[in-house]
């Protein structure tokens, strides 16, 4: 693979996309070529330098790609430009994005939401490459398919006055849940909680349907992109179908990805509390039977990885921040988080902390 050391530390941008993202390899697969086409100059002119439809149930990194790659890219997760779909719901609401042309009423208190210059300013000294994201694509009013038309296909929006935004320089992901309950009958038709609960001995066992499924080159992997397939040509035309250079069917996550997910979301809490707490800074452990009960309460067939960070901001951050502000813990400190089994809450001990 070229391209080992521009993307920093060493490590190739689909290593870093894939320890990310956890157990959607296949998407990072797909997304990766157009980056480097990109990188090389090889991507061809006139169109975006890609367009991906990322489909999928809830809570399973469809958003969360686009964030890892403007983290990797640009050096900020928040460094893209997002439209919220949901948003334009109304045909007017859809015009807003263009904005008014000259001389219509609101002219002036309409700006256009999508310039060149926020095309401009998505992109970063490191990387020219401005990442869009239109967010849940099915909510929008269908002229939004219509105006993404020309975007997609000629990589130029003309603004209500008349002139016009370049989109050569960007790769434009879609994300939609349509299909979803179909791609969730495929992969779980009677899944229930106990099995994506990983069990010491079962994490082994990639036989159970969602273990088998969140590894991205499952044997039922095409049977997926092609249910994802189908509900698209369904939803939209032809020929919005035909300027799409991916569509990227997410798999359900299953106990083994759920329990990579928390662990990276309890190091980013640790690491955050040795940044930002300076030298009030202490060291974080969450026990095994800690991590249990918060996998147990934030997870689910349904949601995915979605309510894992609320789960672990209710049941670890805030009592943390509590402790922390009645001076509870003393700089230099270990806090242990264990569960014990009378409780249905964390329980957090202060220890001196010894280096092991
Ligand atoms: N594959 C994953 N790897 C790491 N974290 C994940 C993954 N999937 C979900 N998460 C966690 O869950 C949160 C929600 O995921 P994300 O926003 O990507 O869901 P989504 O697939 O876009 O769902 P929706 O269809 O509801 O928009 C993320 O911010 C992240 O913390
Ligand atoms: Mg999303």
């Amino acid at each position: 693979m070229p391209d080992e050391t521009e993307y920093g530390r060493g490590e190739s941008l689909l290593s870093q996309l894939t320890s990310r993202v956890v157990g959607q390899a296949h998407a990072m697969g797909k997304i990766v070529p157009y980056v480097q086409m990109h990188q090389a100059g090889l991507a061809p002119e006139g169109r975006p330098a890609g367009v991906f439809l990322l489909l999928g149930p809830t809570g399973t990194g469809k958003t969360r790609t686009v964030e890892a790659l403007a983290d990797v890219l640009h050096g900020s997760e928040k460094h893209l430009l997002r439209v919220d779909c949901g948003e334009f719901q109304m045909e007017h609401e859809v015009a807003k994005l263009i904005g008014a042309p000259p001389g219509y009423l609101g002219h002036r208190e309409t700006p256009p939401m999508l310039t060149q210059n926020k095309l401009t300013a998505a992109a970063s000294e490191n990387c020219n490459l401005s990442l869009v994201l239109f967010d849940e694509i099915e909510k929008a009013a269908p002229s939004m398919t219509r105006l993404l038309l020309g975007v997609l296909d000629k990589a130029a929006l003309r603004l209500g006055d008349n002139t016009t935004v370049n989109f050569e320089r960007t790769l434009i992901f879609l994300t939609s849940n349509i299909g979803a309950r179909e791609l969730r009958k495929e992969l779980a038709p009677d899944f229930g909680f106990e099995s994506m609960t990983p069990a010491p001995a079962a994490k082994a066992s990639a036989g159970t349907s969602a273990n088998a499924l969140a590894t991205g080159d499952d044997p039922s992997g095409s049977k997926l992109d092609r249910i994802g397939a189908g509900a698209v040509r369904r939803k939209f035309p032809p020929e919005f179908v035909n300027r799409i250079d991916a569509v990227i069917t997410y798999r359900q996550l299953g106990g083994n990805e759920l329990v990579a997910i928390l662990d990276q979301q309890l190091d980013a809490l640790e690491r955050h509390i040795e940044k930002r707490l300076d030298d009030r800074a202490f060291s974080l452990r969450v026990e095994e039977s800690a991590r249990s009960f918060l996998l147990a309460k934030g997870t689910s067939t349904e949601y995915g990885a979605r309510e894992l960070k609320r789960t672990i901001l209710r049941s670890v951050t805030q009592p943390l921040a509590a402790l922390i502000s009645n001076d509870e813990i003393e700089p230099g400190t270990e806090v242990r988080v264990s569960k014990r089994p009378e409780s249905d809450k964390l329980t957090f001990e202060v220890e001196p902390w010894e280096e092991n």
